[in-house]
């Protein structure tokens, strides 16, 4: 009798109503059933919005990486815990299993230790995905230190704020890494970045790609013979319930980055429940999540989720490219992946190759594909859905955030009917609300509004370090008790959600509440169109008016601008409306992409609003210089 794994559409319901009117029986079950615990709870929640104070299992006593390590041991020592693929498909894969997973985790935990690392410390850890990336907050997890993992592709700037935002005192690194063919000095920007952070005395270095590095005396030392000489055992250190696990770095839309807090019992509780259900996990099914461990996904769906359901975990150092554009399709066929989850930006990149890259490989494995970080597309979903998953394995398009832990709303796959651009259901114990302008939750199917979180669940990210009161204005203050997101949804005749975007980009024309997202979606089914996104811009008689960003396909370079203008309005018009249509249609080479490949509205918006002298910060892009060239070439 348990709830933890739903099997069909019915006891989705019956789950997910209980959820909701015996919400702490729900999670008391769970966390009962499934877990490991050293002690239990004296009280499953206590909440307050308004403080905003919440308080998952008060009083238990755990260890993560007993949950997600030591408990597989008897029956899982030997399955391969982390499936590590290279960069280069020439170098063999590493299998390793929970019983290594569990040695490596405690040498790791030694040298943290005796390098002065005690509960509670800061963490930084700045590594590509090389098993001792996975392998390093495990075993700061298991001394209770919290880690702060910084993407590997930050820069030296961006890795000081964080480091001293959250005052780390050790940072573990690599020698540099392996993408595609370029090899990056990650060493030299620990460096660089180093410079400004007086306080940090040790830093790790894991060796990866064999470069001539420099070693500050006294300060850097080589992780392996540190780990070869340290022992394979290491008690966990017994932690309370709400102890910090780890704290992550997410934009906000101004200032300085958030360092979003996540406690462990809750986050532990919300990534094994929402990983078993949303991917179907089955045990000895191969499960692929293509994120870098840098980003939360990562954190909840390569490391802690499957580990905690004692799954198989593909790790990949690599890029979708290199050494072509096959190579996602060659590591599912190689692999025999069950469970692949990515993101739109890539299945949209993929989309654009030959498909001879796709035919090439045996994808029979595949049972269910999902994607993460922003709205699919149609186009992109049918792409996937016929040419991935052969229509037969179904897409869960899952919407969370860095701050909510885990996933919120999703398809459960062979239960929750999927339809192309909408996240659907509620995953049980998630509440979602939809809130009009003037602060009115809007009941009932078929409106649009501000999308919110009216009840605590236990992944939610407790604070941001260091500054409580910018936690609560950003998410607690917009709507009186109620969690809110930044996004916007509509909840459609039967009660599914279409995440339409960021609200800051609805855009009012003339009067009209219009998503950005349905206008892009129309734009892509041209054929000549790879990517677009649209902003609004101030407009005299409309209020706003749509401005849109173009790239285009190959084929549609050589095409007249003109008459390609012409044929996306008339499409949008088709698709949407004449409200809908665009004022500007500027075709760009590329759109400025944040690392993770979310592209950067608010750029693209201040340069529609003539404002390119408040860009802001646009270090951290993926491919900063075509912002000048769209600057240059603005209309
Ligand atoms: C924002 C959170 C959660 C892991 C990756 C991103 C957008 C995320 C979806 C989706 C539509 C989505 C939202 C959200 N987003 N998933 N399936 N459909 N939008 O984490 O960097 O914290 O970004 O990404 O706008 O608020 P993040």
């Amino acid at each position: 009798m348990s709830n933890y794994h739903i099997k069909n559409l019915e006891e989705y319901f019956t789950v997910y109503r209980k959820s909701v009117r015996y919400p702490e029986t729900f999670w008391d079950e769970i966390a009962e059933e499934h877990f490991m615990w050293r002690k239990k709870w004296d009280e499953v929640l206590s909440w307050d919005f308004s403080k905003p104070e919440i308080t998952w299992f008060k009083g238990a006593k755990l260890n993560i990486t007993e949950n997600c390590i030591d408990r597989h041991l008897r029956i899982r020592g030997d399955k391969t815990a982390i499936l590590f693929e290279p960069n280069d498909p020439s170098e063999k894969a590493e299998h390793i299993t929970y019983q290594q997973l569990h040695d490596r985790v405690c040498q790791f935990a030694n040298v943290l230790k005796e390098k002065g690392v005690k509960k509670g410390d800061r963490v930084c850890i700045y590594v590509p995905m090389i098993p001792e990336l996975a392998i390093s907050l495990l075993a700061c997890a298991r001394i209770g230190a919290i880690h702060s993992v910084v993407f590997a592709g930050f820069s030296s700037n961006a890795l000081a704020t964080r480091i001293n935002d959250s005052d780390c005192k050790i940072v573990i690194t690599a020698d540099g890494s392996f993408r595609g063919k370029k090899t990056i000095d990650l060493k030299g920007i620990v460096d660089k970045a180093l410079e400004t952070c007086e306080g940090v005395k040790t830093v790790l270095v894991a060796k990866r790609i064999e470069a001539d590095i420099t070693m500050k005396e006294g300060r850097d030392e080589w992780l392996q013979p540190l780990l070869n000489n340290a022992a394979t055992t290491c008690e966990p250190e017994i932690m309370d319930a709400e102890d910090p696990l780890f704290i992550l770095y997410t934009s906000g839309s101004t200032g300085k980055p958030k360092g979003m807090v996540h406690t462990t019992a809750g986050y532990m509780i919300g990534s094994a429940f929402t990983f078993k259900n949303v991917f179907q996990y089955r045990e000895n099914d191969v499960y692929w999540c293509t994120a870098d461990i840098g980003w939360i996904t990562g954190h909840s769906y390569i490391v802690y989720g499957p580990l905690a359901n004692g799954a198989t975990t593909v790790m990949f150092e690599g890029v979708p490219s290199y050494p072509d554009w096959g190579r996602f399709w060659e590591i599912v066929e190689k692999h025999k992946v069950n469970q692949f989850y990515t993101a739109p930006t890539a299945i949209r990149a993929l989309a654009k190759q030959n498909i001879a890259f796709v035919e090439k490989y045996d994808l029979s494995s595949l049972k269910v594909l999902g994607t993460v970080g922003e709205p699919i597309n149609e186009e992109a979903w049918h792409w996937y859905d016929e040419n991935i998953g052969h229509k037969k394995s179904p897409i869960t398009d899952t919407w969370w955030q860095t701050e909510t832990g885990s996933i919120m709303i999703a398809a459960i796959p062979y239960v929750t009917p999927t339809i192309p651009t909408f996240a659907t259901l509620p995953l049980p114990g998630i509440q979602p609300a939809l809130m009009d302008a003037d602060g009115n939750e809007l009941k009932g199917n078929q409106v649009d509004g501000r999308l919110c979180i009216k009840f605590p669940w236990p992944s939610m990210a407790r604070t941001i370090w260091g500054n409580h009161q910018r936690y609560k204005d950003t998410y607690f203050s917009s709507f009186e008790n109620m969690y809110f997101t930044g996004d916007g949804a509509m909840r459609d005749s039967v009660g599914y959600y279409r995440i339409t975007g960021r609200v800051d980009d609805v855009v009012i024309v003339s009067g009209h509440n219009l998503g950005t997202a349905p206008i892009e979606d129309a734009i892509n089914e041209h054929p000549a169109v790879a990517e677009s996104v649209i902003v609004g811009f101030p407009h005299e008689v409309k209020g706003n008016a749509l401005y849109g960003y173009i790239t285009l396909k190959e084929a549609g370079e050589s095409r007249n601008q003109d008459n390609l203008r012409k044929e996306i309005n008339q499409l949008i018009t088709d698709r949407i409306g004449p409200i809908a249509k665009l004022d500007k249609i500027q075709f760009t080479d590329g759109l400025p992409k944040t690392r993770s490949g979310k592209i950067m509205r608010r750029i693209l918006r201040k340069i529609a609003s003539n404002e390119t002298d408040s860009l802001g910060d646009t270090s951290t892009l993926l491919n900063p210089e075509v912002v000048e060239d769209i600057i240059k070439n603005a209309l």
